[in-house]
Parts: C-alpha cells; structure tokens; sequence
C-alpha cells in the first residue's frame, strides 16, 4: 500500500481562464449531440441493434446485446436525451431494448465479467429512475446479484475477469461498476451489496493508486487476500499511468463518496485529480497514456477527458476548498469546449458518433482513433449535467 504523497495543480492558472462553455455554447453543443444519436438510432432502429464498442471510420456498426461492456451506454445517451428535452420520443426509442437487457441477465448471457454496472446503470437503473419500471429493475437486481458472486471474501474485492477464483485481481475501472451495488442496497434493504461496493471501493484505493497519485490500470492478489502487484492491460505499460484508468479513478470515487458520504476520500479525490490535470497537454485532451504529451504524435483518448469531467462535475458541490473549486470548474470548461470544438462531430455529417479521437485499446489494436460509445455517452453525461444539473443515473 503507497503512501500517497501531495499533489498540487501545477500552473493553475490555465484552468482560471474566462469561460467558455456559456449558456448559448451548452445549448448548442447538446442540440449538436441530440441530432447525432438520432442519426444513430436511424442506423440502429431495425431489429434494436446495437452501436458497436467502437466505430469503423468514425461510423458505428451495428453490433447486439450478447457480450461486452459497453451496451448499456447506448441506451444511456437515449435516456439522457429523454430527461434533458422531456420529449416523449427519446423514451419510445429507448424502451423496446430494455427487454435485451432482461433476458441477457436471466440467461446469464455475456455476463462473465464485472462489468455489471457500465452494462444495466445506464439502461434499467436509468428506466426505473426515469419511468419506474419494474421489469427493469428487477433486471438491475439480478446483474448486482450476479455481481456479488465475483466477490473475494478474504481479498475484499470484485474479482474483474476471468472465470472465479482463476485471475485474482480487481482493475481501476470497476470503481464505476460499484454504484450498481449500492444501488441495489437502496432498493432492497439488503446491506450486503453496500457492503461488498465500499469494501471494494477501500481495497481500489488502498492498492491502486501509487505514491505520486497515478494509478495501475490492475492490481493482483495474492490466494490470501493480501496485495499481490499492479500491473496494466490497456495501458503503455505496467509502470505507466493509462489515461482513461485515471478518469476511472477521477470519477469513481465521486460515485463512491455519493452514497457512502464519508469525507475522507477528499485527500485522495484531490491528488488524483491533480493528477489528471496536471498531465493534460495543451489542448486539454490526453492522450491514451500519460507516459505522452504534446509532441509525442500519439493518439489522444477523449473519451478520458469526457468521463473525467463528469466525475469533477459530480463531486464539485461537496467541496469545500473554493480555490480549488475554481480550478476544477474551470479544467471541466476547457475540457468541454475543447472537446466540442476540436472533438466533437458538429462538423463531421458522415460520423454517426458523437465524439470523435477516442482510444479503446493500444495494445489490443482495437477501436484506435475512433469513436467509442462510452466517449460518447459521457461527453452527453456532462453536457447534461451542465446545462440541466441532472446527475446521470449512477
Ligand atoms: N472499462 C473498459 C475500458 O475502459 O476500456
């Protein structure tokens, strides 16, 4: 376990900078983002398929609800679009799918993973928030049900991949899986889900994040419980700080401090924060690993900067440091309006995405240089919440 040393915001200043992100640009960015997933819809909308994690050419293809991470966010832009507008539209857009959610989790279909909250969050948690939808619900339940049974008692972790018991290890991401679990607890009344999520939560935290507040993408165990190594799957390598990891972190323990509301996680919210922010390059935009910066001709991931904006944005009311706040609210405008000037697909017709420049995997080769439906589904995250103040359905 590191001792996690200070870290400031180097040269704040280029986060104090006159806004601009206005009202008027908001107000467009989210018309923008609006006609896009209704472009996407179009090529979805025949037999409910589903976009692909990621696009071919900046266009998504049309994949299903079998496997993988990534569907729930599919749903999560139409219901985002749904809350944000009010229009009727979005939700007879969005309702048909939930059923391939419910029978994905009663056949236990492409579910042998953590991946849990990313997949039923955005689409059944949404539904039943949104529309009080029993059926959805119920689905919600089962996945956090299916997920407690990655849960390592002596470790204290969710087991992230791999059959149980075989690869012991928890990745930075499933701090924002978790939410599903505390979720559950509120609906049910059953504590142990609340449990399992804030044991997991202290186990990432403890082990994760390394003395000078980067992270390890993966942290193994060892049979016992006890910490084993962190090591990287997406990442440039183990000893590297994978970008998009770090906004796991950035906005996972905001996820974590919205239902546990301890306040002791504010020193380690911060210096990863820092962190993230003090590895931006110019434009505001990282790139897929922080061993890069300007000048590095590596591919950026803005689906990072997306979904650490949403994390800022989730913890900015409960902090009390109001110089940094000022920081943090200004990284969260310049990030948005970089992605919406420079990233953003207001000029690209053809692109059936959102946001453009986004990084799935390096090292696997998959989806470099595209778009990638979480980027996507973020980057509208944050818009809504602020132009609208909603707070997405984590
Ligand atoms: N959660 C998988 C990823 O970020 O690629």
């Amino acid at each position: 376990m590191a001792e996690v040393k200070q870290v400031n915001v180097e040269n704040p200043e280029r986060f104090l900078r006159e806004k601009k992100m206005t009202k008027e640009v908001l107000e467009a960015a989210f018309q923008d983002a609006c006609k896009k997933v209704e472009q996407l819809y179009e090529d979805m909308k025949d037999g409910l398929a589903f976009p692909s994690h990621a696009s071919k050419d900046n266009v998504y293809e049309r994949d299903n609800n079998d496997d993988g991470w990534s569907q729930g966010f599919w749903l999560g832009l139409l219901w985002l679009c749904y809350e944000a507008t009010g229009e009727e539209k979005y939700r007879e857009m969005a309702e048909p799918y939930l059923e391939s959610f419910y029978s994905r989790i009663k056949e236990k279909r492409g579910v042998a993973h953590h991946d849990m909250g990313f997949v039923f969050m955005p689409s059944c948690v949404a539904a039943y928030k949104l529309t009080g939808n029993e059926e959805a619900k119920e689905a919600a339940v089962l996945a956090a049900e299916h997920l407690m049974t990655r849960y390592h008692e002596k470790g204290g972790y969710i087991q992230a991949w791999g059959a149980v018991g075989e690869q012991l290890r928890l990745i930075v991401d499933c701090m924002n899986n978790i939410p599903l679990l505390y979720w559950a607890s509120e609906v049910t009344g059953d504590s142990k889900y609340y449990d399992a999520a804030l044991s997991h939560a202290k186990a990432t935290m403890a082990n994760i994040v390394r003395e000078d507040a980067s992270t390890y993408h993966t942290f193994y165990f060892n049979e016992d419980g006890s910490p084993s190594h962190g090591s990287t799957a997406q990442g440039a390598s183990d000893d590297s700080c994978w970008s998009r990891g770090q906004s796991w972190i950035v906005s996972g323990i905001p996820l974590t401090y919205k239902y546990v509301k301890d306040d002791s996680v504010f020193p380690l919210f911060e210096k990863v924060t820092n962190y993230f922010l003090n590895h931006l390059p110019e434009d505001y935009v990282p790139f897929w690993d922080f061993n890069f910066t300007d000048g590095s001709g590596e591919k950026r991931d803005s689906s990072s900067a997306a979904i650490a904006a949403c994390g800022i944005l989730e913890m900015l009311p409960h902090m009390k440091d109001e110089k940094l706040k000022a920081i943090y609210e200004g990284a969260v405008d310049e990030m948005m309006y970089s992605l919406y000037e420079n990233y953003s697909t207001k000029d690209v017709p053809e692109s059936n995405g959102l946001l453009l420049h986004a990084v799935y995997s390096i090292p696997h080769g998959i989806g470099v240089d595209e778009c990638n439906i979480w980027g996507c589904y973020y980057y509208m995250e944050a818009l809504v919440r602020m132009l609208k103040g909603t707070k997405a359905y984590w």
